[in-house]
């Protein structure tokens, strides 16, 4: 627990693919007032300015600091959101295209480019307290995260809310397709030598298949305020 009060607060959202911890996150943020930090887009702008100097696949792992720090990678505030920039600007629609998401878990293995990433994201507190979503958040990023939710589903409605988010056809046949995608995924993040993806010791577990997505964000804000309350004697500060 991160006891100096005049520190900003910090809640992490870990759990796989899917699990709504995007959407969750900045939603707390939202109701709280502070900033949403989605590691995920860092990684994800990583791996396009990766994918833009056309570096062949095969060589993803063996990838060296100075191609890491090639990129300016920065996060600035926009409202509740903390915007990922790429060189100064918004990444573009790439960011969230099916091969960036493939070749993001690739490159999610590799240290040095979680090493990279480490500062921008603790950069988060420099504007304030943070709700930060990822797979590495409470156990990693902020092992001192004022609270840490860790949030679950079955893989079926985890596919069927990414197609869904996407705009696709929710069919027997795609969610098993896209169950099959989320499998892999979840396999490569687990299993990865740094920062495999668990739930921290002493988080606050959720299961989100059968909780609506309101009851789960009063749920986290509840449980974000009794924690700032007990360490502080009053509310969170916005
Ligand atoms: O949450 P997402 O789909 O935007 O994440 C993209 C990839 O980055 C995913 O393969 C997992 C990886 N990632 C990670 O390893 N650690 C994080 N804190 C966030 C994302």
């Amino acid at each position: 627990m991160n006891r100096d009060r005049s520190a900003p607060f910090v809640i992490t959202i870990d759990g796989p693919a899917g699990s709504g911890k995007s959407t969750t996150a900045r939603e707390v943020a939202r109701r709280l007032g502070w900033h949403h930090l989605d590691s995920g887009a860092l990684y994800r702008a990583l791996t396009l300015a990766v994918r833009r100097m056309g570096i062949p696949e095969i060589e993803w792992h063996a990838l060296t600091d100075d191609i890491f720090l090639q990129p300016e990678i920065s996060i600035a505030p926009a409202g509740t959101r903390l915007e990922v920039l790429l060189d100064g600007s918004d990444p573009g629609p790439g960011l969230r295209d099916a091969e960036t998401t493939r070749l993001a878990s690739i490159l999610a293995k590799n240290p040095r480019a979680r090493a990279r990433l480490t500062g921008v994201q603790r950069s988060a507190l420099d504007f304030g307290s943070v709700v930060a979503d990822g797979r590495d958040m409470g156990s990693v990023i902020f092992p001192d995260a004022d609270l840490k939710v860790f949030l679950t589903a079955s893989l079926e409605e985890r596919a069927r809310r990414r197609l869904l988010q996407d705009g696709r056809a929710v069919d027997g046949r795609s969610v098993r397709r896209e169950a099959e995608r989320i499998r892999h995924r979840d396999r490569t993040d687990a299993t990865r030598e740094v920062a495999p993806l668990r739930s921290p010791p002493g988080a606050l577990e959720i299961d989100t298949t059968e909780v609506s997505f309101h009851a789960q964000v009063r749920r986290i804000v509840g449980a974000a305020t009794e924690a700032a309350g007990t360490l502080t004697g009053q509310a969170p500060e916005k």
